[in-house]
């Protein structure tokens, strides 16, 4: 473990070969009581979680993956904005280690050329009374991947193969600790709003059309203070999507 002392995030880091999850080992060190700020990483996970139960692929010593325990004081329902907090900061941090140009698919999809390359994964923990214990932000990033499996070509990319060089793993966690270090603070302090024009600077979202949760569609039109998606629907009205994942988007997105 790696002690260093001037910042929250990555206060403590523990680095690890192989695990089934990073999400899952910090799970375990959050109820020892680790340190808001701990964070696992892993050369490679036998079970790589992604959103909505899906499986986060690996190369073994190819990505960088890593898990972060947030204990931040607010409500439980704003824990969802941190997938937007995370991929400000993995657009921050993509861009001053390798100089690629980051965008952002709301809610959790990090994009470079229209492929994605990182992934965001807030797993919450409430306690009693709905209060909000800690939150297991989980990043994925495809970095020196330079083949992917059948069923995500043509959606996932990695640095790599963006930048057509290998890139340096412990560079670009030290980037993002960094900048996670610097929007979780900036979030705490004046909450999304803060970082909204960030977000839309980034944004891959605006202006396209979106399936909406209830169905029918829209074009997304903005990020509301809070981080939800304004969407222009077919009647003219506009609706707020709060949580969850937009069909359309999905479809050509995530996969792992
Ligand atoms: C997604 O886009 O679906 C989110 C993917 C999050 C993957 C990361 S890799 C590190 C951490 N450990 C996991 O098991 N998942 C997250």
């Amino acid at each position: 473990m790696v002690t260093i002392g001037r910042r929250v995030i990555g206060c403590r880091v523990h680095a690890l070969d192989e695990v089934d999850s990073t999400q899952a080992e910090l799970a375990r060190l959050a109820g020892e009581g680790a340190l808001e700020g701990t964070v696992v990483t892993a050369r490679h996970q036998r079970a790589g979680r992604g959103r909505r139960g899906r499986f986060w692929w690996d190369a073994p010593g190819e990505g960088l993956m890593l898990s972060v325990l947030l204990r931040p004081p607010v409500p439980a329902a704003q824990a969802p904005q941190l997938s937007l907090v995370g991929a400000v900061a993995v657009g921050d941090a993509l861009e001053a280690a390798t100089g690629v140009e980051a965008r952002i698919r709301w809610p959790n999809d990090v994009l470079v050329s229209g492929l994605k390359v990182g992934g965001i994964l807030p797993e919450a923990v409430s306690g009693p009374g709905g209060r909000l214990e800690h939150v297991i932000l989980g990043i994925g990033i495809n970095v020196n991947q330079d083949r992917f499996p059948a069923d995500l070509s043509g959606r996932a990319t990695s640095l790599r193969l963006t930048t057509g060089a290998r890139q340096d793993t412990s560079r670009l966690l030290e980037a993002v600790l960094d900048a996670l270090d610097r929007r979780y603070a900036e979030w705490l302090a004046g909450g999304f709003a803060v970082m909204r024009d960030a977000w839309r600077h980034r944004s891959a979202t605006l202006g396209q059309p979106v399936a909406l949760p209830e169905g029918g569609s829209g074009v997304a039109v903005d990020v509301d203070v809070d981080g939800a998606l304004l969407v222009r629907a077919g009647d003219g009205g506009l609706r707020r999507v709060v949580s969850g994942e937009l069909e359309g988007g999905e479809r050509h997105a995530a996969g792992h």
